[in-house]
């Protein structure tokens, strides 16, 4: 059996990471969420006062970046892997919507990309790596076997994303989720460096009217195409 690079790209609360661990699981593959690694070097800029009313001491975080060591961390109960920040798993922490606030501003960081373009290089020399993302098809992996491009309209996703975070306890209202995530697809896609785009190569997916399982069979089954071509 062939071992392949599945890139998976999109906006945010398209489903992308939920969809990645189970297709990683069904292949045994590898699983890595770089939205996590973003908002673990987020979470380190605001634990240090360098993100304040939405904006970023690029120059402190930047200068402090080699100090900043991201790993991943098997979690046998949820069946994936927990980011570890330093030696400490911050899995939860940086779920909370206040990373989700400003987690953009830091990963259009040319700096703060490069680097992690670089542990995700590494990450997936091997192959037999489902990493999700939004660079994952144009800048991580180009040569990647399988490239999908993830998409709903941002008022599904933002209900989708309303509902995780209140079953979370998060005391919030629909609206400001929706503000959030439109202002992730605005920074996100207009940014210089690495912007999200659809590569020419990647299939789109528009999971709006899709269930999880109709939309995991599709993508089963297009990653079986490439690893045992007929
Ligand atoms: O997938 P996510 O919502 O957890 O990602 C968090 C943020 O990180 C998102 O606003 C965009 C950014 N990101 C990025 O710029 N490049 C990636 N490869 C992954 C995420």
């Amino acid at each position: 059996m062939k071992s392949i690079v599945i890139a998976i790209d999109g906006h945010s609360s398209t489903g992308k990471s939920t969809v990645a661990k189970k297709l990683a699981k069904e292949l045994e593959y590898k699983y890595v969420d770089t939205g996590a690694m973003y908002r673990a070097v987020t979470l380190f800029a605001m634990r240090n006062n360098w993100l304040q009313n939405g904006k970023v001491d690029e120059s402190k975080l930047v200068k402090n970046l080699s100090s900043i060591e991201i790993n991943f961390e098997y979690n046998p109960e949820a069946g994936t892997n927990d980011v570890i920040l330093n030696g400490e798993n911050v899995e939860k922490e940086i779920r909370a919507m206040e990373v989700s606030e400003h987690v953009s501003s830091v990963a259009k960081i040319d700096e703060v990309r490069k680097k992690l373009v670089e542990i995700q290089k590494q990450l997936g020399e091997e192959k037999g790596i489902v990493m999700d993302g939004r660079d994952i098809g144009s800048v991580v992996f180009p040569e990647a076997e399988l490239k999908l491009f993830m998409t709903a309209s941002a008022d599904i996703r933002a209900q989708r994303r309303y509902n995780e975070l209140k079953e979370k306890g998060e005391d919030i209202t629909f609206e400001e989720v929706l503000k959030n995530v439109k202002h992730r697809d605005e920074v996100d896609s207009n940014r210089k460096n690495s912007p999200l785009i659809q590569s020419e190569d990647a299939i789109k997916i528009d999971n709006s009217e899709l269930s999880q399982e109709e939309q995991f069979e599709i993508i089963l089954n297009l990653a079986k195409e490439k690893i045992e071509p007929a």
